[in-house]
């Protein structure tokens, strides 16, 4: 997600040093390579062995450490880096920053480069809160330097309120979406997710295996590309992506019902979710109760989504999914043709690395015209970026 982006990570003194080790982790994992600055007072919280270690980069600290300088000086740090984080950032270096101070190796480093940077404070509560604070914030974000916002809590001083060091999480989110190309700006896009739950009484249901990963994936990459987006989910266990608007359901014709009711409004609809194609004929108001040897369950179709999207005049563009265990070209094909569908995803369910509740998947994507994309097994944020860049050229081309 991160492959051959340059990222300087500026550390600050504060209790919250321990959280940058976290971000990280988080940032490294997904490909970045990582430069880290820290303060003098940073490193009397966590010792720069262990950002160098994890960076395997040499730490940088002081503005006139002669070997360093030789090596990579601050100015081709600036010049290099797609972006600078600062985290935790300091009134005092927010401060610095805002009036134009450049005394130390990260202020000045942070003076000379033309990257984006990304803010995360930490402080008590009545610094942030310090007109003299917002009044530097504010100038920072009128020159487009980003921000994003502390949490409330339990402060290391003892106090209570806004301050905290927002989430290595919530930190990592806001770097990958400051390095995406927003090419969704504008455009509404509806993602389904998850599984549907079809009940046979009151404590039983038909389902399968879907996690949502994928679905919600495709809706986090959506939206760090800059467009709306509506997220349909049947009942999963992980968190929808922060900003999308989720729209929670259970059974197959709740989700069509509200599929339906939104795709006017959507310029594109990805259906990765797995819907039930049977429901039991009749939900039963109380448990059922153990009889004869043999119980006979009669089940009715569901509406088909997608092919009612499909067959909509006006219609979204379409990106259907297709979850195969044999005939997996010939069958998304198929499905491609009859649900008049723009592009398909199809991907082989019977592997035990991809498809159904894990973390990575393989697929082939089918065009209208006949062209196919094999995207070989990749954690499912990649994939879900690489159809995204499918999506965005297809759609553009239309
Ligand atoms: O959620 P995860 O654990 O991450 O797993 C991801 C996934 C395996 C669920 C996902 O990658 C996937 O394959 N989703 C589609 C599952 C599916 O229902 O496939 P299908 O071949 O049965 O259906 C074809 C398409 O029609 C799908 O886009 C489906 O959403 C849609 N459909 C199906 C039935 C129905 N009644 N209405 C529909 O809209």
């Amino acid at each position: 997600m991160l492959r051959d982006k340059r990222i300087v990570l500026c550390i600050t003194g504060g209790i919250a040093v321990y959280k940058a080790v976290e971000l990280l982790r988080l940032l490294t994992k997904a490909g970045a390579e990582v430069h880290v600055i820290m303060t003098r007072s940073a490193q009397e919280f966590v010792a720069p062995l262990t950002f160098q270690t994890l960076s395997m980069n040499p730490v940088h600290s002081e503005l006139f450490n002669l070997i360093a300088e030789q090596e990579i000086g601050h100015i081709s740090l600036a010049d290099r880096a797609d972006l600078f984080i600062i985290a935790p950032a300091t009134a005092n270096v927010i401060g610095k920053i805002a009036c134009g101070i450049a005394d130390d190796m990260l202020t000045t480093t942070v003076m000379a480069t033309k990257a984006p940077v990304l803010i995360a404070p930490a402080m008590n509560v009545n610094m942030y809160t310090n007109p003299i604070y917002r009044e530097n914030q504010d100038k920072l974000l009128r020159l487009n330097y980003m921000f994003v916002p502390p949490e409330k809590g339990t402060l290391a001083c003892g106090w209570e309120g806004e301050g905290k060091l927002a989430t290595p999480e919530a930190i990592f989110e806001m770097a990958v979406s400051a390095l995406t190309p927003k090419d969704l700006i504008g455009q509404t896009i509806m993602v389904t997710a998850g599984p549907t739950r079809e009940e046979i009484d009151p404590v039983r249901f038909i389902s399968n295996y879907s996690s949502g990963k994928m679905g919600y994936a495709l809706a986090r990459s959506a939206q760090r590309r800059g467009s709306r987006v509506i997220l349909v989910s049947g009942p999963v266990s992980i968190a929808a992506p922060s900003g999308v608007e989720l729209v929670q359901v259970e059974s197959a014709q709740e989700m069509h019902a509200q599929v339906m009711a939104r795709a006017a409004a959507c310029s594109i609809v990805i259906k990765a979710a797995a819907v039930a194609d049977y429901r039991p004929e009749e939900r039963k108001e109380g448990k059922i109760k153990k009889q004869s040897d043999e119980m006979i369950l009669r089940l009715v179709k569901n509406p088909d989504i997608l092919a009612d999207l499909g067959s909509l005049e006006h219609r979204p563009f379409l990106a259907g999914f297709a979850a195969e265990t044999g005939g997996l070209k010939s069958n998304a094909a198929k499905k491609l043709k009859e649900k008049n569908l723009d592009m398909i995803v199809a991907n082989d369910v019977s592997q035990a690395d991809a498809g159904f509740n894990v973390d990575t998947n393989r697929a082939w994507l089918f065009f209208r015209d006949g062209r196919s994309v094999e995207c070989p097994l990749m954690p499912k944020e990649e994939l879900a970026s690489l159809i995204l860049d499918h999506i965005v050229a297809e759609f553009s081309a239309r």
